[in-house]
Formats: C-alpha cells, sequence, structure tokens
C-alpha cells in the first residue's frame, strides 16, 4: 500500500488561513480566467463561455484537489501544495455553483428545469456532485471539523470529494460524449474544453485506483497516464 499521509485537522493561524485562502482564490481566478479565453478562441461567446469555463474549472480544480494526495505520497516535491488542498476544495463549490446558476437561470432555454427534465441522468448527476460539494463546504467549517473528530471528517472528506468527482464525471460524460466523438471524428476547430478536461479527470481517476496497488505500481501508472495523458492532449491538438 502506498504510505499514507497521515490526515489532519489543523488549527492554523488566522493569518495563515487568510493566506491560504488568498492563494486558492487566486489559483481560481487563473484558472477560471484562463480557460474562459480558451472557450473564446474555441468559439463560445459571452456568458456560454464563462460558463463552459466554470464548469471546467471545477472539474479539473476538484481533480488537482484529489491528485494532491497521492502526488504528495508518491513524490515528497508536491508535499508543500498538501495544505492547499482545503482552501481549493471550498472555492470549487463557489465555481460549480455559479456553473448550475447560470445554466439555471439567464441561459435556461426552457426554464430552471428544462434540463433536468430533458437529461434527468446527467441533471442529477451533475446536482448530485453540487449538493455533495455543499456538505463538504459545511464539514469544513472548522467548529464542524473540531465537533465531529478527525477520524470521521477526514473519512467523509475522503469518500464526499471522491462521489462527487464521479458524479461530475457521469454528468460531463453523459451529456457530451455524442459531441467529443463527433468532433474527434471531424476534427474542426479546437477541441472542446470540456473534452480537454475530461481527459485530465481520466488521468485524476487512474491515479487514484492505482493508488490500491500500493506505491511502485502507483509510481509507474502515475507516469505512464501522465505521458499518455500529455501525448493524448498534444496529438488532439495536432
Ligand atoms: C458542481 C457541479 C457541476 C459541475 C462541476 C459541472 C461541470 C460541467 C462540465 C465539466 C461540463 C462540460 C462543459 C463543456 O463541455 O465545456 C458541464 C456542462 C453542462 N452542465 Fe454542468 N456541472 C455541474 C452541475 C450541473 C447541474 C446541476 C446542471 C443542471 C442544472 C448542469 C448543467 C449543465 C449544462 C446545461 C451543460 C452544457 C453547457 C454547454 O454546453 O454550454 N451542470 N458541466
Amino acid at each position: 500500500m502506498a504510505r499514507k499521509k497521515q490526515p489532519r485537522v489543523v488549527s492554523t493561524g488566522s493569518g495563515e488561513n487568510i493566506r491560504q485562502y488568498a492563494v486558492a482564490v487566486g489559483v481560481v481566478i487563473v484558472t477560471v480566467l484562463g480557460l474562459r479565453h480558451y472557450t473564446i478562441a474555441a468559439g463560445s461567446t459571452g456568458l456560454s463561455s464563462l460558463n463552459q469555463s466554470l464548469a471546467a474549472s471545477t472539474l479539473v480544480l476538484l481533480g488537482v484537489v484529489l491528485l494532491l494526495g497521492p502526488l504528495a505520497r508518491l513524490y515528497g516535491i508536491f508535499d508543500g501544495f498538501l495544505k492547499y488542498r482545503k482552501e481549493l476544495g471550498v472555492m470549487t463549490f463557489f465555481t460549480g455553483a455559479a456553473h448550475v446558476y447560470l445554466v439555471m437561470f439567464p441561459l435556461a432555454r426552457r426554464g430552471p428545469f428544462g434540463f433536468y427534465l430533458a437529461q434527468p441522468v446527467s441533471a442529477y448527476a451533475g446536482l448530485t456532485g453540487l449538493v455533495i460539494m455543499f456538505i463538504l463546504l459545511v464539514l469544513s467549517v472548522s467548529v464542524v471539523e473540531r465537533a465531529i473528530g478527525t477520524r470521521v471528517w477526514w473519512k467523509l472528506q475522503y469518500w464526499g470529494a471522491r462521489l462527487a468527482f464521479v458524479a461530475i464525471v457521469l454528468h460531463a460524460l453523459v451529456l457530451k460524449y455524442a459531441g467529443w466523438g463527433r468532433w474527434i471524428s471531424q476534427r474542426m476547430g479546437l477541441p472542446p474544453l470540456g473534452f480537454l478536461a475530461g481527459v485530465f479527470a481520466a488521468f485524476v481517476l487512474v491515479v487514484r485506483i492505482s493508488e490500491v496497488f500500493g506505491s511502485r505500481p502507483a509510481r509507474t501508472v502515475t507516469a505512464a497516464s501522465f505521458l499518455t495523458a500529455v501525448v493524448f492532449t498534444a496529438w488532439v491538438f495536432m
């Protein structure tokens, strides 16, 4: 088994807490703006481009949150980033909620619940992801952390983040796989952002699953799947 870094419910000083949140907010802003730039280059406009970048940023950043643990266990170089995991996780709820607000209200063509009726599997999977993220957000308030105790708190975070991630991958996959398939066969314009986020999500899932087999196989699988994801991504841009 991979060496587990002992989880902690850390009571850092408020100065350090603020600094960690400032870093997480900065990372989120740069990601959303960077991905929005991409969606515009790929042909999206206005609120729709913002919506797609918020959706993909949520998936990617939640993926980063899930990756930091295994990466720190396998490669010491990532140790220093572990402390931002919680703050980044908290911020992804807000980007996810902004995406859901946009698709249910300003961008909804058939009212707030039209999408739930037209695409129930995808919509309820996405909603499940958002609800779990909300529960994790409430759980990450220090008072709640202390009240439920480190072990239970950690278990809930551990399984909650994974479940939310899988639900969101299912949401995007069910909704978009046909469009991604069309894009692959025609290769017109830039690859859809959701597709690139999906490649990253697949990498995250492979890394997380590989941990089950112990640290040596996990290291090999992580390196090989990273290379595969990079080469595949480069190929779709060619
Ligand atoms: C935190 C929860 C959620 C996340 C992280 C999320 C993430 C995503 C992702 C990655 C995409 C693909 C974007 C793309 O291909 O560019 C997407 C698309 C979409 N999602 Fe969500 N989603 C969530 C919840 C929901 C919910 C609850 C709904 C239903 C109201 C919803 C409605 C949509 C719609 C309509 C699209 C298509 C947008 C478009 O093509 O412009 N999502 N979402």
